[in-house]
């Protein structure tokens, strides 16, 4: 289907409006991107870049399970397009994860998750005893348990927001960054307001995160997106004792990184727009990390915190609005935009082409599967291929009470 190159302003700089762009220019779409500081320079450039849908995700394989497995299917592929687009690397590793238990009840609960997530190409398995020690030598004689998944990743957020910049930047991507506060001054044509000027475009992405909250005056839609503040830290990594994976326990998690730290997260806390650290929140850090790794107790050598654009229920606003498919919100991605980025882009750039109003590429048991594990999705509607449905996302799932008629 031939597709009509639009001006498209997006708005917002962080990992998911960079994603966007990039996605959108690759389309052959004209793309002016706004953003009010440095792009990457909020809760993205924050972020402990963990690619891990099985271990955020441990209940049930709901739609927001599927859209961010389907996240992890795209993000080999993806990264290497954006790496060779930029010419930078953003340390993609797949290291494989280890979900911690100490008490024995705690097993029962690791065993119901790696039966249904098998069923999604987790290639999950229970380590304990020797196995575990062997996996991960680094880890506190403590842990009775772990379920290892060999399948999930990470990568180095700061390098990753970075490189989608520079390959923005080389492939055309107009980008206004420091701009202050951008506002959106009409909607059809839609018309940004920004310190480099008044700008029109055909189609708007609203994508600014943490503070997308500000723009359901202009739209005439709740957009119930609110910040949670994530406390994080990082040590200096241990030459000779790496640690080898993200290891997940219910106090929050480490990660070794490529510029030689371990990254130790993280709190969330209610605090509006504050991103300070506080002795509390990373206190309670240093004890956790204590306990994990015996024998590297003492402070870390860098603390900071990001605003996760967080939703009532959870769950990212995603889609066109309704009336005005010209209009998409991509926001409220809490505590997964990292991984959220390859999936989401290419949902709302089909929604703006009019292309897959389903947007899912179909995420296929493994019963049924390919034999890829987590590396192949199936096309939708293939015979037992399950999808995360649009309407679940959908902006308008918050706005009982409010019209949309506004054009
Ligand atoms: P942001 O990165 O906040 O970007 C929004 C941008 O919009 C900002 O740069 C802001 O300046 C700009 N903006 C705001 N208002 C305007 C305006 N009016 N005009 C123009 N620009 C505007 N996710 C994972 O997948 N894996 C992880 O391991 C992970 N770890 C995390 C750890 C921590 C401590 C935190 C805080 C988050 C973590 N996340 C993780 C979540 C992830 O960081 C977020 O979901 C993601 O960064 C959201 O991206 P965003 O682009 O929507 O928001
Ligand atoms: N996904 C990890 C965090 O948000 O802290």
């Amino acid at each position: 289907m031939r597709i009509m190159a639009k001006r498209v302003a997006v708005l917002g700089g962080g990992v998911i409006g960079l994603s966007y762009a990039w996605e959108l220019r690759r389309r052959g779409h004209e793309v002016l991107l706004f953003e009010a500081g440095e792009c990457g320079g909020q809760a993205s450039g924050a972020a402990a870049g963990m690619l891990a849908p099985f271990s955020e995700n441990g209940d049930q394989p709901d739609d927001f399970f599927l859209l961010c497995l389907e996240s992890l299917q795209l993000y080999p592929r993806w990264v290497e397009q954006v790496e060779a687009a930029s010419g930078l690397s953003a340390a993609f590793v797949r290291s494989g994860s280890l979900y911690v238990a100490f008490h024995e009840a705690d097993l029962l609960a690791l065993e119901t998750r790696m039966r249904w997530q098998n069923d999604f190409g987790a290639g999950a398995r229970i380590l304990t005893g020797a196995a575990l020690r062997e996996a991960e030598p680094a880890l506190t004689g403590a842990a009775v348990a772990a379920l290892y998944i060999p399948t999930e990743a990470h990568i180095y957020a700061p390098l990753y927001v970075r490189a989608l910049e520079a390959a923005c930047r080389r492939e055309g991507v107009r980008i206004f960054d420091r701009q202050g506060n951008v506002e959106l001054r009409s909607l059809d044509p839609v018309t940004v307001s920004a310190q480099a000027g008044a700008f029109e475009a055909e189609a708007a992405v609203i994508c600014t995160g943490a503070w997308s909250g500000s723009w359901q005056e202009v739209l005439g839609l709740d957009v119930p997106v609110f910040p949670i503040r994530g406390q994080i830290c990082a040590y200096a990594a241990l030459p000779d004792r790496p640690v080898r994976h993200m290891v997940f326990g219910s106090q929050g998690y480490v990660v070794q990184k490529a510029n030689g730290t371990v990254v130790c997260g993280a709190s969330e806390d209610v605090v509006g727009f504050d991103t300070s650290v506080t002795e509390r929140g990373i206190g309670r850090l240093e004890r956790w990390y204590a306990t994990l790794l015996p024998g590297r107790a003492g402070r870390p050598v860098h603390a900071w915190a990001g605003l996760r654009p967080a939703t009532p229920d959870g769950w990212p606003l995603l889609g066109p609005l309704p009336g005005a498919r010209h209009i998409v919100i991509a926001a409220g991605h809490y505590r997964n935009g990292i991984l959220l980025s390859p999936a989401t882009a290419r949902a709302v750039a089909d929604w703006l082409d009019d292309r897959a109003k389903d947007g899912a590429s179909g995420v296929r048991a493994a019963g049924g599967g390919d034999g890829r594990g987590t590396g192949g999705g199936q096309a939708a509607g293939a015979p037992g291929a399950r999808t995360w449905r649009p309407e679940s996302f959908a902006p308008e799932r918050f706005s009982g009470n409010r019209s949309v008629a506004w054009l």
